[in-house]
């Protein structure tokens, strides 16, 4: 059997920064709430004219490819995450793979488990690997949040940010240490109602009566979707180390979902691990969905905090409710 091994990682997040007194101007918040409740500072907002999903994750790709010092021939397979693609079909994976001039005629599929979406791509690609069946992989979290935020919402609308990230994985060589230890993925639809966006789909078509109203929005029990993310990722933590024969002291990185800095605190907490050793950049890009961590990740790697060798624990939850984690050496 083979291991997989993450051969190179790339982000892309769009120009356009959003303060959060921008925020405060379209509805009745403020900075410091914004600060207080979630950690969040500033996000960035694509120009849907230039930064559709399939482009955010194009120039997240070069750098990945660059890092992995591969051709975009290279790639067998596209495993794209994705809530809000470029369109219904043909799917965002396609679009890449057109833009990245991929001649190869490789497998292109589109992913949605929301914000979990990465980690349950992540998976499939280490498990194709390690079935023998593909040699290289591109996994892509791509999001245009702000396609369906509700800006006359406080609720929501001060969340949730743009942006794209993407991990190249190829067979770990012969005699090196890289692969997954343990792996999660769950999902409880039972607390699906507090997270949704409804319309557009087959349930509810946009149509003359709903258009413009919030069933093309996201909805969301903040409350209800806090409690579930920390004891989800808590447990999901537990489960990983467990699974992976591996105590909290031995993670050198803990890669959370970017969502609220008091969910990443809550949870690192429960464990009494080092704020220090979470990657964390919320504050600049608040929630980007299925982005995060991918984009977290490939900003550690390349500012040298992540190193060959160390461990690392990605954790994600998102709408569903799904949920999902990695323990994996880099
Ligand atoms: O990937 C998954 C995506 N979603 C999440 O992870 C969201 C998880 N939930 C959260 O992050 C938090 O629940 C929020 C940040 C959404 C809300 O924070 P909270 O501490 O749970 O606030 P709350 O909902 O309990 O609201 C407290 C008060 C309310 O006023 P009253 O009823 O006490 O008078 C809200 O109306 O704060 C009010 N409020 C706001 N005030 C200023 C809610 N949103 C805002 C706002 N600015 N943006």
């Amino acid at each position: 059997m083979h291991q997989s091994k993450i051969l190179g990682t790339g982000h892309y997040v769009p120009p356009r920064v959003m303060t959060n007194d921008e925020i405060a101007k379209m509805v009745d918040t403020s900075h410091q709430w914004i600060v207080e409740r979630t950690g969040i500072h500033q996000r960035r907002i694509a120009d849907p004219k230039v930064d559709i999903p399939s482009e955010m994750a194009y120039k997240a790709t070069l750098k990945a490819l660059e890092a992995a010092k591969l051709q975009p021939n290279d790639i067998e397979l596209i495993l794209f995450s994705t809530t809000f693609p470029d369109m219904f079909f043909p799917n965002t994976a396609t679009q890449l793979q057109l833009k990245l001039g991929i001649t190869n005629n490789c497998g292109c599929l589109d992913m949605n488990a929301a914000c979990t979406g990465f980690m349950y791509a992540f998976t499939l690609a280490d498990g194709l690997i390690r079935a023998g069946m593909y040699k290289t992989i591109l996994v892509v979290g791509a999001e245009m949040t702000s396609g369906f935020n509700n800006w006359k919402d406080r609720n929501t609308c001060i969340l949730f940010g743009d942006g794209a990230g993407v991990a190249i994985l190829g067979r770990t060589p012969a005699g090196e240490k890289s692969g997954v230890k343990s792996h999660v993925l769950s999902g409880d639809a039972t607390k699906g109602e507090h997270l949704m966006l409804r319309g557009g789909g087959a349930a509810i078509p946009i149509n003359a009566e709903n258009v413009g109203t919030d069933v093309q929005c996201v909805v969301m029990d903040g409350k209800e979707v806090f409690k579930a993310a920390v004891k989800t990722m808590a447990s999901h933590a537990e489960q990983l180390l467990a699974e992976g024969n591996t105590s909290m002291d031995q993670v050198d990185w803990f890669i959370p979902h970017q969502a609220n800095l008091r969910i990443i605190e809550a949870v690192a907490n429960r464990f009494n691990f080092p704020l220090e050793r979470a990657v964390v950049n919320v504050d600049r890009y608040a929630n980007t969905s299925s982005a995060t961590i991918p984009i977290a990740m490939d900003e550690a790697i390349r500012d040298g905090r992540i190193q060959r060798g160390q461990t690392l624990m990605l954790t994600a939850f998102g709408a569903g409710m799904t949920s999902g984690g990695a323990l994996l050496t880099y």
